[in-house]
């Protein structure tokens, strides 16, 4: 059924797009004069109408952000090539070109190359490295490389004609020569590409220009210039554009065009310098838009003989670098061919005169032009799509998890219980989440375009709470997105997989009732000790009223924080008074005294100490402080997973104290363990059906043979985690104290 919508959801699209010209795209309306190509981000090799889209348009693709030095190379030596692989495979089953960018450039580079200052010769053995690793793993598929991308300057003035980047500073103009001999010793067949912007300025194409001649007449392979093309309605003019390539035509048998946009407000330029800011898209934007890429292209037609191949950056406005406010390509958001199109691909004329460019406005401080003002480099917004790829039966409907951090997206998590991460540690080398399937050691993140760290868990994730931290670099921190929970003997990053009987313990307009923190003295440990009682929305308007109290222990790595925050036992209280379905009760939750006890030192353990703690100290603390029955049939005692072992060994030896017991993930009373049937007045056990729910319900009818009144529940699809515990608590709480 899917495959269906899918097919006829892509199929729609190829007809739409194409108008009367069934399947001619703009590769084929451009078949004489030179290639049609689109830089590429992960979702468009992954999304089956996007990939129609390419399939249909293009014969040449670039990748946008993955083959870039940074995301190839992030440290010296490791590489990560998933992304680019992606790219280079749907080019190979294709057969669609696919042109590299780029290889030097002094963005998205990996601080590694330089921020250690490097002699020059130490850098170029690190920039042969680099270019040999990337070059030959995809010389089957790429036919052309961007060897060293944007090294002039934008600034007029300037004497130097060289960017000051810090290549440049170490190594001089010989960074260049160096780069391209690298490139042509890696690929000897490979056409190699020097790619600018800006590329139509008068004075910046002469500095290309002289740069290039320069280099050619020392011999250096250079085979092409790449005019990155980012344009905008009201600049270049197509008689700056034809003067452009008729210069670098003097110099190079090549000419690719190779980042295409324009767009509709002011700003021009490769780098990331722009407002963002959108248009109000009129009928006459819509004209102005068309008619400067019938320009541009008449220009690019007129010199057919020197260029092979006009590369769109990006496939649609949605994927646009600009933002899709700024309207900058032939398809729109919704991948839709405009009237621009329809102009590239019928070869018209404008319509129009150019517009004349508005008066300039102040800019906001901190976003001064690329004309003349200093070159700061601001990042890319992180976007989703240019960094996961859609993946077959994953659905795309991640949203924040609900336990992060105030205004951080990631962790994000889907439907299906899939899981995205996101940390920003630009610096790390290697970063790896603890959440991930069964046993295979999480989730190893990868870098990614922005410099950050992502990755999805490899399958979707039991439902319910779960404990993660990561490992940057060997060293525990957690994720800076998600807020803490106690567990396992630290303060751990904490995720909810929204379960589908999440309703129990929402958080809902109900009467709610109360949760103190007290500190009472404990006489055996010398000092304050910190519990959490819950009392019902009711307490208190009755002063006579007795309300029987609930005991509840966490498991080893927790403390009395626990249930009352990622157990969310009052909310379960809550909901379940208000639906009428238990008589209010008191529940109070201390330090077990479990955190201390190692692994494999649970044979020795008594819980001796806390068993004073608990008993001979805060029960009587909270008879005497809150309205309880004070008395063995008003209280119960239950726990999670060692909190079970707790509950089991002090029920046993302390009868006197508790009528109800409750482990939960936390073992069994066999009947010889009670000494005598009426000290218990009812027995819940419990556990995850993915630990060992048989044990639960045998020992649960053994109980029931010997004339006990056991229940056992079995919580579906759950482990050892929170989940768990939140259900048996719901579970368990109506039959207590009847
Ligand atoms: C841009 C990408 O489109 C963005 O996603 C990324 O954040 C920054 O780089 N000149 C180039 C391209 O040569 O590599 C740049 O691509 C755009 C400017």
């Amino acid at each position: 059924m899917k495959q269906i919508t899918r097919l006829a959801l892509a199929t729609a699209l190829v007809v739409s797009s194409v108008a009367n010209t069934w399947a001619q795209g703009l590769k084929d309306a451009y078949k004489k004069e030179f290639m049609i190509g689109v830089a590429v981000n992960q979702r468009n090799v992954t999304n089956t109408e996007q990939m129609a889209l390419i399939r249909q348009e293009f014969n040449s693709m670039t990748a946008e952000n993955d083959m870039k030095p940074e995301p190839t190379e992030p440290q010296e030596g490791q590489f990560n090539w998933a992304g680019a692989d992606r790219i280079a495979n749907f080019a190979r089953q294709n057969g669609i070109k696919l042109r590299g960018h780029c290889l030097m450039w002094h963005s998205q580079i990996g601080r590694w190359m330089l921020g250690d200052n490097p002699t020059k010769e130490v850098f170029y053995q690190r920039m042969r490295n680099h270019i040999q690793a990337v070059v030959s793993r995809y010389k089957d598929v790429v036919y052309c490389w961007d060897v060293v991308n944007e090294a002039m300057t934008d600034d007029r003035n300037a004497q130097d004609p060289y960017r000051q980047s810090a290549m440049y500073k170490l190594c001089g103009d010989e960074f260049i020569a160096k780069a391209f001999q690298f490139a042509r010793e890696a690929d000897p067949k490979a056409l190699l590409f020097y790619n600018d912007y800006n590329e139509c300025d008068p004075v910046k194409s002469q500095r290309i220009f002289n740069m290039v001649k320069k280099m050619k007449n020392a011999g250096v392979p250079i085979d092409g210039i790449g005019m990155q093309g980012h344009y905008n309605i009201y600049g270049p003019t197509e008689d700056e554009v034809d003067k452009a390539i008729q210069l670098y035509k003097q110099v190079v048998k090549h000419i690719h065009v190779t980042e295409l946009d324009i767009r509709v407000n002011e700003e021009m330029g490769g780098q990331l310098q722009f407002s963002r800011e959108g248009v109000n898209v009129t009928d006459s934007v819509k004209q102005h838009l068309a008619d400067q890429y019938a320009r541009v292209f008449r220009a690019f037609r007129k010199h057919s003989d020197v260029i092979d191949c006009v590369t769109f950056w990006n496939l649609g406005d949605r994927d646009s670098w600009l933002g899709q406010n700024n309207y900058p390509l032939p398809f729109d958001t919704e991948y839709k061919p405009k009237l621009a199109y329809t102009y590239i691909k019928e070869k018209k004329a404008p319509k129009w005169d150019m517009p004349k460019r508005p008066a300039p406005r102040p800019r906001p401080q901190g976003q001064q032009g690329r004309r003349g003002g200093p070159q700061a480099q601001q990042r890319a917004p992180f976007k989703p799509e240019l960094a996961f790829p859609e993946m077959e039966g994953v659905k795309e409907d991640f949203a924040p998890s609900t336990k992060n951090q105030p205004g951080q997206d990631y962790p994000m998590v889907n439907s299906q219980g899939y899981v995205r991460f996101r940390v920003d540690i630009p610096d790390a080398r290697e970063v790896t989440v603890s959440l991930g399937l069964g046993g295979r050691g999480g989730t190893k993140l990868a870098k990614t375009y922005d410099g950050s760290f992502v990755g999805q868990t490899e399958g979707p994730m039991d439902e319910g709470f779960h404990y993660y931290h990561l490992t940057v670099d060997g060293g525990t921190v957690n994720d800076p997105g998600a807020q803490n929970y106690y567990g396992s003997t630290r303060w751990e990053s904490g995720i909810e997989i929204p379960a589908h009987d999440r309703d129990f313990y929402a958080m809902k307009n109900v009467p709610h009732g109360l949760v103190s923190q007290v500190l009472f003295w404990s006489e055996s440990t010398k000092q304050c000790r910190r519990a959490f009682v819950y009392t019902p929305p009711t307490y208190g308007q009755n002063k006579k009223e007795k309300f029987p109290v609930l005991y509840l222990q966490h498991g080893w790595g927790e403390d009395e924080t626990a249930w009352m925050t990622q157990g969310h036992a009052n909310l379960i209280m809550d909901n379940l008074i208000a639906e009428g379905k238990i008589k209010p009760f008191i529940v109070v939750c201390t330090y077990g005294m479990t955190n201390e006890i190692r692994f494999g030192g649970l044979g020795g353990f008594t819980a001796k100490e806390f068993e004073t703690v608990l008993v001979d100290e805060l029960v009587p603390y909270i008879d005497s402080h809150f309205q309880t029955i004070a008395k063995k049939e008003g209280r119960a005692m239950a726990g999670l997973s060692m909190g079970g072992m707790e509950t089991k060994t002090i029920t046993l030896r302390r009868p006197e104290v508790f009528a109800y017991y409750g482990l939960l993930s936390g073992g069994q009373y066999a009947p010889e363990d009670i000494k005598s049937k009426d000290q218990v007045k009812m027995i819940f056990q419990s556990c995850g059906s993915k630990e060992r729910p048989d044990g639960i319900r045998q020992s649960t009818e053994a109980l029931k043979a010997a004339g006990f009144n056991a229940h056992g529940y079995v919580s579906e699809g759950t482990a050892h985690e929170f989940l768990t515990w939140r259900r048996s608590l719901k579970e368990m709480a109506p039959l207590l104290f009847k």
